[in-house]
């Protein structure tokens, strides 16, 4: 793997949990330095301290759907670090499940305003430094639910069709000067989300699991280390890509949820 060149600045948003806590600690692993944000700062702070010696890393408190937190946020980054080489659109939440005519104004909003908002709020913070310099890379965690329905409700599914396009979009825009732009889309991955923190949801999917081509859940590092590579040399050639990362699950077009 083309290993990333030192002493990049890496941001990852939802660090403070799964594939983002997962990439915080690939990132550090491979030598960079990582601000780890999520809305829930203590939750950020915990992955910080379950670094390994040595890792340089900083907790911040942003919420990406919040255009002053996310002014904020990166005020700070820019700050502690002095740029962004590369950032990670991973923040996400998931919807109720339910289809339109069931789904308020509310729950769309605050879906939208997480997956599709954010992604775009945090691009639009550090595309000025990257464009100053010529280069950088923005990796955006999409979903199956991206090309499939099913695999949320109206919002979610809407708002990962969204991250592709907002993908294509900022590469259309910004690959001629430099910045990278591409896109992550897991299958059913164990995280917090997923329930991998105790909760019901995995245990029903299990059965579900067992049948897609894989057999088995994806692990956050799998998604960690396929970041890790969005970001190096080894990826140069990749431009506004999607990359489907779910164990067969869009293949064998049978979804599990
Ligand atoms: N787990 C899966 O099976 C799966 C599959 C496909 C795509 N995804 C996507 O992967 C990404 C990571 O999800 P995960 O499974 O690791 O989830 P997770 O719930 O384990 O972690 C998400 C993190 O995002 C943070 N967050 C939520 N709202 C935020 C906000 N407004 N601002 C900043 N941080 C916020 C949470 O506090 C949490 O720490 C999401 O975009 C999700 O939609 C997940």
């Amino acid at each position: 793997m083309a290993r990333l060149v030192l002493d990049s600045v890496v941001v990852v948003t939802g660090a403070g949990s799964g594939m983002g806590r997962a990439m915080v600690e690939e990132f550090c692993a491979e030598g960079a330095r990582v601000a780890a944000l999520d809305i829930d700062r203590e939750a950020a702070e915990a992955t910080v301290a379950g670094l390994d010696a040595g890792a340089r890393a900083l907790a911040v408190g942003v919420d990406v759907s919040d255009p002053e937190s996310v002014r904020l946020g990166v005020e700070e980054v820019l700050g502690w670090a002095g740029r962004v080489d590369v950032l990670c659109n991973n923040a996400g939440i998931l919807d109720s499940y339910l289809p339109a005519h069931e789904v308020s104004v509310e729950e769309w909003d605050r879906v939208i305003g997480v997956n599709q908002t954010g992604p775009f709020l945090m691009s639009r913070a550090v595309i000025p430094d990257m464009l100053s310099r010529g280069a950088g890379v923005i990796i955006n965690t999409a979903s199956v639910s991206a090309f499939s329905a099913a695999g949320g409700g109206t919002a979610y599914t809407s708002s990962k069709h969204g991250v592709l396009g907002l993908t294509r979009q900022l590469t259309f825009d910004y690959g001629s000067k430099g910045i990278r732009v591409n896109a992550i889309c897991p299958g059913a991955t164990l995280t917090g989300m997923t329930g991998a923190d105790g909760g019901e949801q995995a245990v029903e999917m299990d059965p579900e699991i067992a049948r897609t081509p894989a057999g088995r859940w994806c692990q956050p590092a799998e998604i960690a280390r396929l970041a890790v590579f969005l970001a190096g040399s080894g990826a140069d050639f990749m431009h506004g890509s999607a990359v489907v990362f779910d164990g067969g699950w869009l293949t064998a077009a049978r979804n599990p949820f």
